[in-house]
């Protein structure tokens, strides 16, 4: 049996009629078409220069730099939305207040994750070989890879690719950068490729050792006189201020389970509880210091090297001894340490 909704027919034709209506209206008045969204434009800032007594960079040969990549990895390395909970970006460690680390004794990580060791600052990091404090990550690339989807920021990669892909911001730059939509593996190439414009350049020392007698105190270089004499350089060396060996100071020996450091990487006894030898470009910014965030001030942690680190089975004796110093040349030394301060340019970019 068949049923009608409309049981009579007058309201029918007037219905009718009134879809004619508007059919007509709708057809004559023409709507303003709608203006589509300026696309976004990132702010590119030129790739800053090397400096010529730093040794040449090594650049993988499937991430050249180019300035729109190095743009959208400047973006992406402030982008708290890459993280699981939204909470942390790469800068959220590192910033320039507090010498590109975050001044926690130890990370803490998305989710209020709590890490095992201090975040190191990233001065000059283009430079080095071997990432982290123990050196098991054997590029730039695969250590972004590890603190994206690790602990630090705990990000699903694939789930955050889609994500991006879902900003027309982001979607036109990869598309414009790498000729694709974003996927894990071209969101880290950009923030290496961004990472590696981190150059702590033309510090008070550099312009001091490029010539400009003015651009230090008589304070600071008897300072470096004194890190010479010391031998502090013996690892804190070269240009980048560090010979990215790994040593055992002694730092953190005396914990209930030491940090055995490099051994883990290594699995040679004499690497127990040694770490890679830290920048100390711009250190009098990242405090606290050393691997565990175990000593508070600079002052501290000079003493603590001056003394000959801390005495245990693993020693790098080698290289360091017990000195003495006396209060005026230990001001000299801090002096010194005091023009290697960068001044940062690290800002944050407008994000799409
Ligand atoms: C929650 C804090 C945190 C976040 C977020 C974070 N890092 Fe780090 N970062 C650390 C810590 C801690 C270490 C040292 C870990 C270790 O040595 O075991 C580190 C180490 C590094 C190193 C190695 C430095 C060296 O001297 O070898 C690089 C490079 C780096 N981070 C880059 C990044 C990038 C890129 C991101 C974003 C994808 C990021 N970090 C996010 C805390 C953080
Ligand atoms: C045997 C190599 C070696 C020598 C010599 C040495 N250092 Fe270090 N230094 C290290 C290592 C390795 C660390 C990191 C130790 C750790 O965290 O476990 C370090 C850490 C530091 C830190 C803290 C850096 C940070 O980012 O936390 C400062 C400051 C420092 N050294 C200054 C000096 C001074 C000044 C001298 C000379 C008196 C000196 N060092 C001599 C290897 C050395």
């Amino acid at each position: 049996m068949q049923t009608t909704h409309c049981p009579r027919s007058f309201p029918l034709v007037f219905s009718g009629m009134g879809f004619l209506l508007y059919l007509l209206l709708s057809g004559c008045q023409q709507q303003p078409p709608v203006p589509a969204a300026p696309e976004f434009q990132p702010e590119i800032l030129p790739i800053p220069k090397q400096l010529a007594t730093y040794e040449e960079m090594q650049i993988p040969a499937d991430n050249a730099m180019t300035p729109e990549k190095v743009a959208l990895g400047r973006q992406l390395f402030f982008d708290k939305r890459l993280s699981v909970d939204g909470t942390r970006s790469c800068y959220s460690c590192h910033v320039c207040e507090k010498g590109l680390t975050d001044g926690l004794p130890k990370a803490v990580g998305a989710l209020n994750k709590q890490l095992p060791r201090s975040s190191p600052t990233l001065w000059n990091i283009g430079y080095h070989k071997e990432f982290y404090w123990d050196g098991r990550s054997g590029s730039l690339e695969k250590q972004g890879m590890a603190a994206w989807t690790g602990g630090n920021m705990g990000a699903k990669a694939d789930e955050i690719a889609a994500k991006l892909n879902g900003i027309s911001g982001y979607k036109s730059q990869f598309q414009k950068v790498f000729g694709s939509d974003a996927t894990p593996d071209n969101i880290i190439k950009a923030i290496c490729a961004f990472e590696r414009t981190i150059i702590s350049g033309d510090t008070a020392y550099d312009r001091w050792k490029a010539g400009d007698q003015s651009a230090i105190g008589e304070e600071a270089k008897r300072g470096f006189k004194v890190f010479q004499d010391l031998k502090c350089n013996n690892c804190h060396d070269g240009v980048l201020f560090t010979d990215q060996q790994y040593h055992n100071v002694g730092i953190g020996m005396d914990a209930k389970e030491p940090d055995v450091g490099r051994f883990k990487v290594s699995n040679k006894p004499e690497d127990t509880g040694a770490f890679k030898t830290p920048t100390l470009r711009d250190i009098t910014k990242s405090a606290p210091y050393f691997h565990d965030g175990s000593t508070a001030t600079l002052e501290e942690a000079v003493d603590l090297m001056v003394g000959g680190g801390k005495p245990n089975k693993y020693l790098d004796k080698k290289n360091i001894q017990k000195r003495k110093v006396t209060p005026k040349q230990k001001q000299d030394l801090l002096a010194f340490l005091k023009t290697l301060d960068v001044d940062c340019t690290l800002t944050e970019p407008k994000l799409p």
